[in-house]
């Protein structure tokens, strides 16, 4: 069933649930991607109505957002997060697939060092078992080498061509993705230790037993919690 309003209309209420959690004086991890967004953008208008908050971002797209709605800004070398609010590609049983934006390094980082982990999504992201291609970021040397480790762990990897500009996806950290075909996860951690342990991965967006929350948009907000 669609939500009133459509989808947009759904993230907005999702990401404006994970902000209403945010209290005065707290340091907060900023999510990448539409959903995020919305919170961001709900933290601004806090932030205009009085509010005291400091955001540490997870990407520039994060930063260059909560610049313009005029959130304070710090980063983790002063502070770490009170809280987390991020977006997902996929949530199942609160283990996630993150990385469509390719931000998913500095989204582990920063959503790994918070005290509580609020995962924003529209309920198109809801699944029963994880299935979604999975992000790889890997150092550009390194592509040929984590190709054939994710081969061996029964995976497809392509990487990301980017649009408008000639190649592939470079990341905020220099890096490039490969999008790794598994088919359906049935051992999350599993997967999530062996590509963490390949030479040459940055960072892969299987989220496993991080969420606290997840704040699922639709007519209204339900959330689950870990
Ligand atoms: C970026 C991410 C995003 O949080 C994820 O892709 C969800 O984005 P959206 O809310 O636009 O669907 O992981 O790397």
């Amino acid at each position: 069933m669609k939500a009133s309003g459509g989808r947009e209309a759904a993230k907005r209420r999702a990401g404006e649930s994970a902000a209403d959690l945010v209290e005065d004086g707290m340091i907060v991890g900023l999510g990448t991607g539409s959903t995020a967004a919305h919170a961001i953008r709900a933290l601004g208008r806090a932030v205009d109505a009085g509010l005291n908050v400091s955001g540490i971002p997870t990407s520039y797209q994060s930063r260059a957002l909560a610049r313009e709605v005029g959130i304070p800004l710090t980063t983790l070398d002063a502070a770490r997060p009170d809280i987390a609010i991020d977006g997902a590609d996929q949530v199942a049983d609160g283990d996630l697939i993150k990385g469509g934006g390719a931000a998913h390094a500095r989204e582990k980082v920063v959503d790994a060092s918070a005290d509580r982990f609020v995962v924003v999504a529209d309920e198109t992201k809801r699944a029963a078992a994880l299935d979604r291609p999975v992000a790889v970021e890997a150092l550009p040397d390194a592509v040929p080498v984590v190709e054939d480790r994710v081969a061996a762990a029964g995976g497809d990897p392509a990487l990301r061509s980017a649009e408008r500009k000639d190649g592939p996806v470079v990341t905020d950290n220099g890096n490039l993705v490969l999008d790794c075909e598994f088919g359906a996860i049935d051992d999350p951690a599993g997967l999530a230790a062996s590509l963490a342990g390949v030479p040459g991965v940055v960072a892969h967006g299987l989220f496993v037993g991080m969420a606290d929350e997840v704040h699922v948009g639709g007519d209204g907000v339900s959330v689950e919690r870990y």
